[in-house]
């Protein structure tokens, strides 16, 4: 039984009997977790709090200014956006395989934040959006046998820091951590966002990372997610779907979907012209536990909406494939 007022309320008293007058360090990656986890603390200490918004420039469209807008704009903390873009891609230049693109993105991360929690001097504090799965997660490690990715949550920050770590959401699960960003004012949409994984584009684009990639899967994906929730879900549920409420559209339906840039091209016709372009996947899963997850079968006309979407305000797309492979055998990501 929780209630959600007390359970705020107790939160903020905790945080603030715990790190007194002393101020606090947040890395936020835009996803749920280090959002919910910045409002809350944010509620507690105010401008005791400062965010670090690492942007590696593998961010889907528009993210960044969403980030900025959410926090900065509407509840007023104190947000420091770190533009890291050519650092970023200048270390994956020429890099493809994707555990060496994974290991860089977490490496940069960790240098780019260490230098910005160097220069705020009087922190003692490092705040993380660690939620109850990730501390099972943890201490189970080692366990499971062969690691298939290694998963760099670009969170995960070192001890080299020294700070004391503040894991407010250590005890919530999921469905408990969305409530309470909810109940924190953050928008019902941002909350119930589908997970992105923290190296972002980076295992979304096969191969080498390039911008002018970055830049066409960017516009790609924005298209996909904005069909998927402007279609209506019509369909009975399916396994794999949240019982507990009808989703209404496409996006709520699936678990994780997005779009993968091939690095491949193919020859198509437009008006008189040849073209000769890259190729667009399209992803959509639907999953409980994301160990396992089926294919969503999209409505073929949906699916058919955002391929001639995609392929005419697209420059450089001229083809879109739509990935039918569960895990396992294949993963989420393509890589
Ligand atoms: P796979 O591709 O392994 O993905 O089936 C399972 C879930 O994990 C996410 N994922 C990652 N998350 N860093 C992350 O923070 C990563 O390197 C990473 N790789 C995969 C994936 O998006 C899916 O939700």
């Amino acid at each position: 039984d929780w209630n959600m007022p007390d359970y705020i309320g107790e939160a903020v008293e905790k945080i603030r009997a715990q790190v007194g007058t002393d101020e606090v360090i947040l890395g936020l990656s835009g996803g749920v977790d280090s959002s919910v986890a910045a409002a809350l603390i944010h509620r507690a200490i105010g401008d005791q709090l400062t965010c670090v918004f690492v942007d590696h420039g593998l961010l889907r469209k528009d993210e960044g200014k969403m980030v900025m807008d959410m926090f900065s704009k509407n509840l007023g903390v104190r947000v420091l956006r770190i533009d890291a873009e050519d650092q970023f891609l200048g270390h994956l230049a020429g890099v493809s395989d994707p555990e060496q693109k994974r290991k860089i993105i977490g490496r940069e991360f960790v240098e780019v934040f260490q230098v910005e929690a160097g220069k705020l001097t009087n922190a003692k504090w490092l705040a993380q959006g660690t939620i109850y799965p990730d501390v099972i997660e943890s201490a189970g490690k080692g366990k499971k046998g062969q690691t298939i990715k290694s998963h760099h949550n670009v969170g995960g920050l070192p001890e080299t820091l020294n700070l004391k770590l503040l894991e407010p959401l250590r005890e919530l699960f999921k469905d408990e951590v969305r409530k309470l960003g909810v109940a924190l004012g953050l928008p019902h949409g941002m909350v119930y966002r589908h997970p992105f994984p923290g190296p972002g584009l980076g295992v979304r684009i096969l191969g080498e990372v390039k911008k002018e990639f970055a830049d066409l899967l960017r516009e790609a994906d924005a298209i996909f997610i904005e069909e998927l929730r402007n279609t209506p879900f019509e369909l009975p549920p399916v396994a794999g779907i949240d019982a507990g409420k009808a989703p209404v559209n496409w996006y709520e339906a699936t678990s994780q979907a997005f779009a993968v840039f091939l690095p491949v091209k193919s020859v198509g016709v437009m008006g008189d012209g040849r073209t000769y372009e890259y190729v667009v996947a399209l992803r959509a899963v639907q999953t409980l536990d994301f160990m396992t997850a089926q294919w969503a079968h999209l409505p073929h006309s949906l699916l058919g909406k955002v391929s001639n979407r995609i392929i005419n305000e697209v420059r450089g797309i001229n083809r879109v494939v739509y990935d039918i492979s569960g895990k396992p055998p294949a993963t989420i990501e393509w890589e």
